[in-house]
């Protein structure tokens, strides 16, 4: 459920109509709700009341928005990051460096030292040289990391292909089979505390039946090497719960999702960890624009809206789904298709789709836009960078500005040799 809905004919972001933020704003923009930040944030942390132990580490890779960050921060959440640029976001919105943990395949030596430095709560090591080179570095600087090796547990999420991780090709994780050996020569290294095991298959889950069988896997592997006389206290379970893209497509709810993890992990005595991304702020979040043109098409017209693949790469990524509503729906309906301003065919949102009616000069929204959108916006055709706001209530603020052409022209240098 989410705050997003129409009144007296507008949609609204809780008690805000958006025309009211595309008049203050301009177009386009994100445009975030708190109340529904906060209620998937509760409603996953209750899902897994039944659990002892759990740190959930929200993904910041979903939405790295400081105010994003601090109501999910103010909500119990730490991060689960995978740059030292995350870091500083999560430490800047008031998540404890403890409650932080780092994944990420190629983390660089310089951002290792920074985040033991940071005092950061766990390391999600990839592979053996990387544990030798945080072992080293703690050691040097007179700390203990604390780090769970994060396996590879070769199971198809049956997601995309783009955003599936847990398959041996991949190139997450190390190879399942090999866990224990590599873990072992880890745990013997001074300046690291070894004390579990993480997984993460893949984004967009609609299945929970890979996920379980990945659990399964991991747990299996985590009570083999407790036996062998380690101290395992950990298992993170990373993230991937699907959201609904397409309203009549729903994906497994928190709740049954929860009861899985509870009947899998029932023996394993030890704090679950939780990198919840998408299934947070997907839902939280819409992109909202402003149709510039109604343009004849052979077969459709074209819908051609100001935001573009550059504001929300996800459609021309991975083909993906987003839903496009009239801000005020006139009760009539359309097939068109849906494309932005770039210079590119892929920038395309939507073809042959029936959508609300609209015409020139009309506000629509991209719905399920809060995760993987305003992250992973880019200035290609030099257009500006999509700014972000968030409501709460009946009040709304800018929380990322726009990013106009002139600041970023700014931010370029034409070198003395190419002066006349
Ligand atoms: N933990 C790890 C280690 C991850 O790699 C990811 C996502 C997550 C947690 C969070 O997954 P979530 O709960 O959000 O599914 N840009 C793509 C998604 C990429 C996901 C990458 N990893 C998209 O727009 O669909």
């Amino acid at each position: 459920m989410d705050h997003f809905a129409i009144r007296d004919g507008v949609l609204h972001a809780e008690d805000v109509p958006l025309t009211a933020i595309a008049d203050a704003v301009g177009t386009p923009v994100y445009v975030y709700s708190r109340a529904t930040l906060e209620r998937h944030a509760r409603v996953f942390r209750d899902a897994l009341s039944d659990l002892q132990n759990v740190h959930i580490a929200f993904a910041i890779k979903s939405n790295p928005n400081l105010a994003v960050l601090r109501v999910l921060a103010r909500e119990g959440f730490g991060g689960d990051i995978v740059s030292t640029g995350e870091m500083k976001r999560a430490l800047a919105a008031g998540m404890k460096a403890r409650d932080i943990v780092f994944s990420g395949v190629g983390k660089t030596r310089g951002e290792l030292r920074e985040a033991i430095d940071a005092g950061i709560g766990q390391f999600n090591i990839e592979l053996e040289e990387e544990g030798v080179a945080i072992a080293q570095f703690a050691a040097k600087m007179g700390k203990t990391a604390t780090a769970v090796l994060r396996v590879n547990p070769d199971v198809d999420a049956g997601t995309h292909a783009k955003i599936s991780t847990g398959l041996k090709d991949n190139k997450f994780g190390v190879p399942i089979g090999r866990a224990p050996e590599i873990f072992a020569r880890l745990a013997a290294l001074d300046g690291l505390a070894m004390r579990g095991v993480a997984l993460h298959i893949g984004s967009q889950i609609f299945d929970l039946a890979p996920i379980e069988r990945a659990y399964a896997k991991v747990g299996a592997l985590a009570m083999e090497l407790r036996a062998a006389g380690f101290e395992i206290d950990r298992v993170d379970l990373g993230g991937g719960l699907g959201v609904p893209y397409e309203r009549d497509k729903a994906p497994p709810t928190p709740a049954v999702y929860g009861e899985m993890v509870a009947r899998v992990t029932k023996d394993w005595d030890v704090t679950l960890m939780f990198e919840p991304g998408r299934v947070i702020a997907g839902n939280a979040g819409v992109l909202l624009t402003r149709v510039i043109w109604v343009k004849p098409g052979v077969h459709r017209p074209y819908v051609i809206v100001d935001a573009a693949m550059n504001d929300l790469a996800r459609p021309a990524m991975y083909d993906a789904w987003h839903d496009f509503e009239a801000v005020e729906p006139v009760g009539k309906r359309m097939v068109a298709n849906i494309a932005g301003p770039v210079c590119e065919s892929g920038d395309t949102f939507a073809m042959n789709r029936e959508i609300d009616a609209v015409k020139a000069g009309d506000l629509a929204v991209f719905r399920t836009a809060g995760a993987y959108g305003a992250t992973m916006a880019s200035t290609y055709n030099s257009r500006a960078l999509v700014p972000e706001v968030m409501v709460d209530g009946a009040a709304f603020a800018v929380v990322a500005e726009r990013v106009m052409p002139e600041a970023l022209i700014a931010a370029e240098h034409v070198p003395d040799f190419l002066k006349d």
